[in-house]
């Protein structure tokens, strides 16, 4: 299967957390994103050393991992700071991967032409990168890009704060997203 430029048409999901998402698109921004992750530079080198060429599996779990924070549903149930803590010890990662990284992903989520979309998803993006970058003691990784004016006063208030951990309501605060089920406990 391909993805070109145009995202698939859909109809919005009712479960959908902003206007302009539902399972095709999500595969399609995945997808898309991911062909410019391993094109890159930076990130490619990064990701051919974890995964090598067979870039399905990882795929599958980026999707699942993207319904679960857009839809609120899926089987996604990985722990993505332990995994990029992992990612980390093998290859040092710095703010400039997580720069790059997010502004890729900006880019792509801005093609899906749904601006509520593409705030949201760059905004969950932000966060994370943020929970990780403390976690894993790396500068915090700013996209100005992929940050709302709201979140940006927020991390400068943060960053002039004490560090606390970044709690986060996707993340947990842990840089774990909750699951829906655990949320409605
Ligand atoms: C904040 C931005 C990021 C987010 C939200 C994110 C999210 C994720 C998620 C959800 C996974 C799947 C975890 C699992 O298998 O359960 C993953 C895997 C991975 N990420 Fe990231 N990531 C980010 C930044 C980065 C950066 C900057 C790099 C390094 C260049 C990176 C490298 C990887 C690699 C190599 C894997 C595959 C690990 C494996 O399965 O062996 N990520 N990422």
């Amino acid at each position: 299967m391909t993805y070109d430029a145009a995202p698939p048409h859909g109809d919005d999901d009712p479960l959908a957390r902003a206007p302009g998402l539902s399972a095709p698109r999500i595969v399609w921004f995945v997808h898309r994103f991911y062909g410019r992750v391993r094109e890159d530079d930076l990130l490619g080198p990064v990701f051919l050393a974890r995964l090598g060429t067979d870039w399905q599996p990882h795929l599958d779990r980026l999707v699942s991992f993207w319904t679960l924070i857009a839809l609120g549903r899926g089987s996604y149930d990985g722990r993505p700071l332990e995994v990029h803590r992992s990612v980390a010890a093998g290859h040092p990662l710095t703010a400039e991967h997580f720069r790059r990284w997010l502004d890729l992903f900006s880019q792509t989520a801005d093609e899906l032409g749904s601006p509520a979309a593409a705030r949201f998803l760059t905004g969950r993006a932000a966060r994370m990168a943020e929970t990780f970058g403390t976690a894993l003691q790396i500068a915090p990784p700013r996209s100005r890009r992929a940050l709302e004016p709201d979140e940006q006063a927020r991390v400068s208030a943060r960053q002039e704060a004490p560090a606390t951990g970044a709690p986060d309501a996707v993340t947990g605060g842990d840089g774990e997203p909750s699951h829906p089920e655990s949320r409605r406990t």
